[in-house]
């Protein structure tokens, strides 16, 4: 698992967010956290990296693919593998929606 790679999506609140602290619990060890929501997604980091993840955390409207395209780069520049576990998070209570994986 260490060097596995986590990318979540609407890491900040809900499924994301648990998503993101039951990873970290298991010893996963890169993880990087997309959300628009900053301050909640820091606190979502603060808890991860008390398990020791190294997380990035990615402030980025996932409606704006370019724009997410370019941070999903990123990160696959920064831990620099292939081996990645991609998740979603779909939010359909708010605009606009969406729902796919990244990669
Ligand atoms: N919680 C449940 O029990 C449950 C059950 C079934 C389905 N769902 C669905 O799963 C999805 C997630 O649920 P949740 O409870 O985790 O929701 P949530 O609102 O707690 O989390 C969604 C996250 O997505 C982020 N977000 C919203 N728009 C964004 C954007 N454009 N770019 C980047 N981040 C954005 C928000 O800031 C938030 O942190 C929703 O679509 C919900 O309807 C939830």
């Amino acid at each position: 698992m260490e060097d596995k790679v986590v990318l979540l999506t609407g890491a900040a609140s809900g499924i994301g967010a648990a998503t993101a602290m039951l990873f970290a619990s298991k010893g996963y060890k890169k993880m990087a956290l997309l959300d628009l929501d900053q301050a909640k997604l820091e606190a979502v980091a603060t808890k991860c990296r008390e398990h020791g993840a190294e997380v990035m955390c990615l402030f980025v409207n996932l409606a704006d693919f370019d724009t997410t395209k370019g941070v999903v780069k990123s990160v696959i520049e920064k831990f620099q593998t292939k081996h990645k576990i991609c998740f979603k998070t779909c939010f359909i209570s708010k605009q606009p929606q969406y729902n796919y994986v990244l990669f």
